[in-house]
């Protein structure tokens, strides 16, 4: 597949207007997508676990109107209208539009809401800019009716990854991969894919705690971020270490080998903010209670031989990796000895999912 193969040749169909809902989860990436080259396209391949309640509802209603010359769009988040969203949408129209070409036909009004709270610093790019995808993708569908759901899901991650490249890995569960990897048949660098390979049941139903150290805007943007990538001096062994620990993590998911996971997981997350910390200008996203979290699981972990893990995002707030068996022990010890370094000791408990559903 190449960027021309999402180009529609023709619709068949003419609909004057309608409305399309979606909903679609975030993603916690294992291995880190942290640089991208143009028309946001990886420095290194990723892979990513689907999350099932923190999540975005869009619903879109499209009507015709008569001049085409310009986008015309509304968007509210919880009922209330969000004229400040709209140049990020703008861009994001203008990027897709030739792979969209009935944009400009229609008035869109974008109604979307997330699960978890808008102030919670848990980024909602991820599954808005997925949910936007599916939606438009059902206006596509609509005047296309013969468009197959393979290709369908596969244009919708397309779309997402040029609204915000993580997007792309929010459509299917419960793995996802995205860049190219030799390792890993059907991986492109275009949109994500299915984890093609035998999961052991170890990670079945893997379970993610976020713990919300900093609910503030984040202070660096991650487009700034992976722009800072660029002439990085680390970059070159960076994007070579992610592509050798996405082949590492294959045996890790085929026997279920907990402890070489946590290996991987860590040293991801710790890259990615060693990345920050030592690009130009260099800046620091973790906060004292990242530490000290971090530093609590270690010790936890050594003293009850549990596998319970951490990753970070571009924040503050730390995600808790652990097994299905061990959510009853490792609940009571983010309670116990945790949650006191998140802001107003506040989490959210979510799990591996199955992807952005058609509602
Ligand atoms: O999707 P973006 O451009 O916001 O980048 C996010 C990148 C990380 O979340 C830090 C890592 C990842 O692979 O999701």
């Amino acid at each position: 597949m190449t960027e021309s193969d999402f180009i529609p040749k023709r619709y068949t169909k003419l609909i004057d207007k309608g409305s399309v809902s979606w909903s679609s989860p975030s993603n916690i990436a294992l291995v880190k997508y942290w640089g991208k080259k143009k028309d946001q396209i990886p420095e290194n391949p990723s892979i990513s676990f689907t999350l099932s309640d923190c999540k975005t509802i869009t619903t879109i209603c499209f009507s015709k109107k008569e001049k085409q010359e310009e986008f015309s769009f509304e968007i509210y988040l919880d009922a209330e209208k969000k004229d400040d969203f709209k140049p990020k949408i703008e861009t994001f129209f203008k990027r897709v539009e030739v792979y969209l070409p009935f944009l400009k036909t229609y008035h869109f009004k974008i109604e979307t809401s997330n699960t978890f709270p808008h102030s919670s610093g848990i980024a909602s790019s991820a599954s808005g800019m997925s949910a936007l995808a599916c939606c438009l993708m059902s206006v596509e569908k609509a005047l296309n009716p013969e468009i197959s759901e393979a290709f369908f899901m596969q244009k919708a991650s397309f779309l997402a990854r040029l609204g915000s490249g993580s997007a792309c890995r929010s459509l299917e569960g419960d793995l996802v991969v995205w860049g190219y990897h030799d390792e890993i048949d059907g991986s492109s660098d275009l949109y994500g894919t299915k984890y093609p390979f035998d999961v052991h049941n170890n990670f079945k139903n893997y379970q993610d705690t976020i713990l919300l150290v900093d609910k503030g805007e984040k202070q660096v943007s991650s487009t700034i971020g992976h722009n800072l990538m660029h002439g990085h001096p680390f970059a070159k062994e960076r994007f070579k270490q992610a592509s050798k620990n996405l082949s590492g993590v294959i045996p890790v998911f085929k026997k279920g080998d907990l402890d070489a996971f946590i290996k991987i997981v860590e040293i991801e997350a710790l890259t990615l903010h060693a990345m920050m910390m030592t690009s130009m200008p260099y800046f620091i996203l973790m906060k004292p209670n990242t530490l000290e979290i971090i530093n609590k699981i270690w010790v936890f972990r050594e003293k009850t031989n549990s596998k319970v893990c951490f990753t970070l995002d571009a924040g503050a707030n730390v995600h808790v990796l652990y097994p299905e068996n061990e959510t009853e022990s490792v609940l009571k010890f983010i309670k116990n000895e945790l949650v006191a370094y998140c802001q107003n000791g506040h989490y959210i408990c979510d799990k591996i999912g199955f992807g952005a559903k058609q509602l």
